[in-house]
């Protein structure tokens, strides 16, 4: 059985004290939620007092990136001990917004994966394709591509801590969310390259997660889908009250 992951990437959104107001407000509203795991992705500069917050409860705290070294002349970067010495458990990596606006490439995102499973950190590996690409029919080929050179030099034992995001760059902030049926459709693809790489036990027990305007009216629908196996939220989750029903999706 994979246990739903719920989780807000809340991008370069909230201050301090925004931040711990969400977070409090979480806390409050989803105390009694057990059979689900609930992630919050803060900004760097908020983690340490989200982690304050949290302390005790049962959501978990996550990264939006690293830079795939220990420590050193990095100007600007964060390394993935940092993240655990905060208190994260989770991070998110190859964002379709690293990749574009950063020109994050698949085997760069390929040596963050590596550092971070060194480090007993969970990477929440993210891919998808662009609009063009999908009306150019190589959505299949693009994010196959993409999960094979991420995922290169992991082994079966590392993919017990990996999650898979799908966020198709068409859905993202847009509005315009995949159709629960075309979601379906890639997760299960991803699960047969899974398959492919590591075999049939290892692709079951992954979660694939789904990302691009999840909104507390069509969670649901697509959490109603075998291979959906939660969700990474973007602006939905900047809001305690969408984000508790976010988390709170009824099958
Ligand atoms: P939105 O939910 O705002 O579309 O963002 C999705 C996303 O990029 C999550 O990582």
């Amino acid at each position: 059985m994979r246990v739903p992951l719920m989780a807000g990437n809340w991008k370069m959104h909230k201050g301090v004290g925004q931040a711990v107001a969400l977070v409090q407000a979480l806390k409050e509203s989803l105390a009694d939620v057990t059979d689900r795991e609930i992630l919050v992705c803060p900004p760097f500069t908020t983690l340490y007092p989200v982690a304050e917050t949290l302390r005790g409860s049962n959501i978990e705290l996550g990264g939006q990136n690293i830079y795939p070294k220990e420590e050193g002349a990095y100007t600007g970067e964060v390394s993935p001990t940092m993240l655990l010495d905060v208190g994260c458990r989770y991070v998110i990596l190859g964002h379709s917004e690293r990749r574009r606006y950063f020109k994050e490439a698949d085997e760069f995102i390929n040596r963050k994966v590596d550092l971070v499973l060194e480090h007993s950190l969970r990477p929440i590996l993210c891919v998808g394709e662009t609009l063009e690409q999908r009306e150019a029919g190589q959505e299949v080929a693009v994010v196959a591509k993409q999960v094979r050179e991420c995922l290169a030099g992991v082994t079966g034992e590392g993919m017990k801590e990996v999650v898979i995001a799908y966020e198709p760059l068409w859905a993202i902030g847009t509005g315009r969310t995949a159709t629960p049926e075309q979601a379906q459709t890639m997760h299960q693809t991803i699960r047969d390259i899974l398959k492919g790489l590591y075999g049939p036990e290892t692709a079951q027990a992954t979660r694939i997660i789904y990302g691009g305007s999840v909104k507390p009216g069509n969670v649901d629908d697509l959490m109603r889908e075998p291979d959906i196996d939660g969700a990474l939220v973007g602006g939905a989750s900047l809001k305690a009250e969408s984000f508790v029903r976010i988390v709170r999706f009824e099958e």
